[in-house]
């Protein structure tokens, strides 16, 4: 064992014992310590597989929220893993590679954003979920991209807003609601990709496909959709759509659960600008292996901590999410 050489890579690096059945321990582990291993719609299929539950941004945070279980283990990105803790201070919240980040959440660094806010007073503070906790702790009311909408038509039309840090979202959220929120300028690199003329080339050759589109592309992508919506959106679109053939423009994990709950339907991946043949895949999401996860249940490291007086502060705009988020039905 060598936590020098853990803390250096970011994740347990150990041989995990040849021939084991890594699914059947995992299960075993989780059995054993009480934990609980929620996973994003953006991981690897094994990942999927195993977890106990899988869901959007806004569902992982519910459930972390009232999980009875001792250990959450988040396959997910660092931000997810920082909302459980701030949610659930005294369960230990694992990740299985503390190396996964968010490229939106570092396009919005917490001192840059607490200096924009204070440049805005009489505006309230609306940000995305993708954000680290010391800027949800400058934030009014978090959301995702589930509920984004929403929570910002819960503020009085004469509200002045800042949106951040994902423009994308926020202009297609000002577009639909007719409010002129300030925007951070922020995107993420996996959903700034895709590409309006692979997505014709594919409209070419399934030309009944229906356009499905994350909210976090850019909006000339948005305007070729059939739907615009959350991860979890646009799988209960394919699920309630009566066409059979789907473009998806969101990260490639999604396609696991859609193929699933949506038997004898096609789900074609819209490539990234850079490949016509590729899926579009979130190079943080897929740093999370079976290994990994296996390492972590077992050595319960590494694990996310939240500064107590940061959390004391995020916690507030992630309840009220939660709250809004209960009356709606969402
Ligand atoms: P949702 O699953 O909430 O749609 O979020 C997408 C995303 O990019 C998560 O990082
Ligand atoms: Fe962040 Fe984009 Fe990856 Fe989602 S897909 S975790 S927004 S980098």
């Amino acid at each position: 064992m060598n936590k020098e050489n853990w803390l250096k890579k970011g994740y347990v690096d150990e041989p995990v014992g040849e021939g084991i059945d890594l699914k059947k321990e995992i299960r075993n582990l989780c059995k054993e310590k009480n934990a609980v291993i929620l996973g994003h719609f953006y991981q690897a299929d094994e990942i999927q597989e195993i977890a106990d539950f899988i869901g959007d941004s806004l569902a992982l945070a519910q459930w972390a929220a009232k999980t009875p279980a001792e250990i959450i283990v988040m396959c997910g990105v660092h931000f997810m893993g920082e909302t459980a803790k701030i949610l659930c201070p005294d369960k230990k919240v694992l990740i299985p590679d503390m190396n996964a980040g968010c490229s939106l959440a570092d396009s919005c660094p917490a001192d840059a954003f607490a200096r924009f806010v204070a440049a805005h007073p009489g505006y309230k503070v609306i940000s995305y979920v993708n954000t680290s906790a010391a800027v949800k702790a400058v934030t009014d009311v978090v959301v995702t991209s589930t509920n984004a909408r929403q929570i910002v038509e819960s503020f009085p039309k004469d509200q002045k807003l800042i949106f951040g840090p994902d423009k994308n979202l926020g202009s297609y959220i000002n577009a639909i609601t007719g409010r002129n929120m300030l925007l951070w300028d922020g995107a993420c690199h996996v959903h700034e990709k895709f590409s309006v003329s692979n997505i014709l080339e594919l409209k070419k050759q399934y030309p009944e496909a229906q356009v499905l589109v994350h909210p976090e592309c850019k909006g000339a992508v948005a305007e070729l959709a059939d739907k615009v919506a959350s991860t979890a959106g646009l799988l209960k679109f394919a699920m309630e759509s009566d066409k059979k053939d789907f473009i998806v423009a969101t990260e490639s994990g999604i396609l696991y659960e859609m193929n699933k709950k949506c038997p004898g339907k096609r789900f074609i991946p819209a490539p990234p600008e850079d490949s016509s043949h590729s899926c579009n895949e979130c190079n943080f999401m897929r740093l999370n292996t079976l290994e990994k996860l296996y390492n972590t249940l077992k050595f319960e490291w590494p694990e996310v901590k939240v500064e107590p007086s940061v959390a004391e502060k995020a916690v507030k705009p992630i309840e009220r999410m939660l709250e809004i988020s209960s009356k709606l039905g969402l």
